[in-house]
């Protein structure tokens, strides 16, 4: 049966200002901070340090970055667009991610937030220079920010594919051939992180960086208690960002779950995430389209096993829109797409997550039986 278009309009009205199904309930966390100390303009990089360069750049390459640096001690990464890098990874004894690199908005942004957290702001160790300002976030992350002296130059871009749609032809005597080539990274989009102190860690990136939340996650049966997940994105006001450069979940362990990346289109994302398959990368979870972002979606793991995510066409906010407020579970995690895997959700058991567990159940923090039990009802539903 065909819809009216008032069949059409009838189910949003009562939810038209908001991207989600529901709202906050009165009371609830407002997603943003009255007066934070500075408004972070973007995530700028990630930073790692690994055993190996030489294989960490073999897969950079495969995956789709560039080269921007590489020293002996040092492995910086970029994408295609102008700006700061997306990743440096740095020679270390093991393979471990050691924290973000948030980029001021203002030079002056530094000082202030140095006043504030009794901190420094110091020369900036990466290619052309700059100022940086370390802290600490509640779970013991080191978050940098960081403000550069000089921008990256574009490279030269994958272009979109031009495409048919029913009766609008833009492509005529010409054939469709997406390269099977690394899908060219644009630019770095989001990390997401995990804490045992998800609470605390929240309110530190709203009232610190002046990050607002976008999406909120509840455990079923527990919205009472307070969200386990939100999706946060810079307050750039009127300028429309991504839906989440940033997002945080409880859970028994600290630190880093997965990186994403934009690529140009889905093609690019299924032409190179063939060209991974092939050279053996293991998939992670995909392709599909995400609920909170909307993006399109690929994960796949790197040779030490971090995740990380091409994707393309996400949701774009101003800091106009208010939080919405969904339950957590697997199945809310696409709209469409292969099941969600047991590899991605991180619920393959092992004695080491077994006793990640037993330590943050006993430990002074907001995990404790009941939200456990929440979790794994959500991973699983
Ligand atoms: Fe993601």
């Amino acid at each position: 049966m065909f819809e009216t278009p008032v069949d059409r309009a009838d189910p949003r009205t009562p939810h038209q200002d908001l991207h989600s199904e529901q709202g906050a309930l009165r009371g609830e966390h407002p997603g943003r901070a009255r007066n934070p100390v500075i408004k972070v303009a973007d995530l700028a990089w990630l930073e790692f340090e690994k055993p190996d360069l030489d294989r960490a750049e073999v897969f950079a390459r495969d995956f789709g970055f560039a080269i921007a640096a590489r020293t002996e001690g040092e492995l910086w990464l970029r994408g295609t667009f102008a700006g700061s890098p997306c990743m440096v990874i740095r020679k270390g004894i093991a393979s471990r991610f050691i924290g973000p690199a948030f980029r001021a908005a203002e030079r002056v942004d530094l000082d202030r937030l140095a006043r504030d957290t009794g901190g420094d702001v110091r020369d900036l160790d990466a290619p052309g220079g700059g100022k940086a300002v370390g802290l600490l976030d509640p779970s013991g992350l080191p978050v940098r920010v960081v403000h550069c002296a000089e921008q990256l130059p574009a490279l030269p871009h994958q272009q979109p594919l031009i495409l048919n749609f029913g009766t609008d032809h833009r492509r005529t005597n010409a054939t469709q051939r997406p390269p099977r080539e690394p899908s060219r990274i644009q630019r770095l989009g989001h990390v997401v992180l995990e804490t045992p102190l998800f609470a605390r860690t929240l309110d530190w990136y709203l009232d610190t960086l002046g990050m607002i939340v976008s999406d909120f996650l509840f455990l079923d049966g527990q919205r009472g208690r307070g969200p386990t997940m939100a999706f946060i994105r810079c307050d750039q006001g009127s300028l429309a960002v991504d839906h989440h450069t940033l997002a945080l979940h409880l859970g028994p362990a600290t630190g880093y779950v997965h990186s994403a990346y934009q690529v140009t289109d889905l093609d690019a994302i299924a032409a190179g995430g063939e060209y991974l398959a092939e050279r053996g990368y293991q998939r992670s979870w995909g392709i599909g389209r995400h609920i909170q972002g909307s993006q399109l979606f690929d994960y796949w793991r790197d040779p030490d096993r971090f995740m990380l995510e091409h994707f393309a066409d996400g949701d774009l906010f101003s800091c106009d829109l208010e939080p919405g407020w969904a339950p957590m579970s697997a199945s809310g995690l696409a709209q469409w797409g292969p099941p969600v895997t047991r590899d991605f959700l991180g619920t393959n058991p092992s004695p080491a997550k077994l006793r990640e567990v037993m330590t943050a159940l006993r430990g002074d923090n907001e995990l404790d039986p009941a939200r456990l039990l929440g979790l794994m009802k959500a991973m699983s539903s």
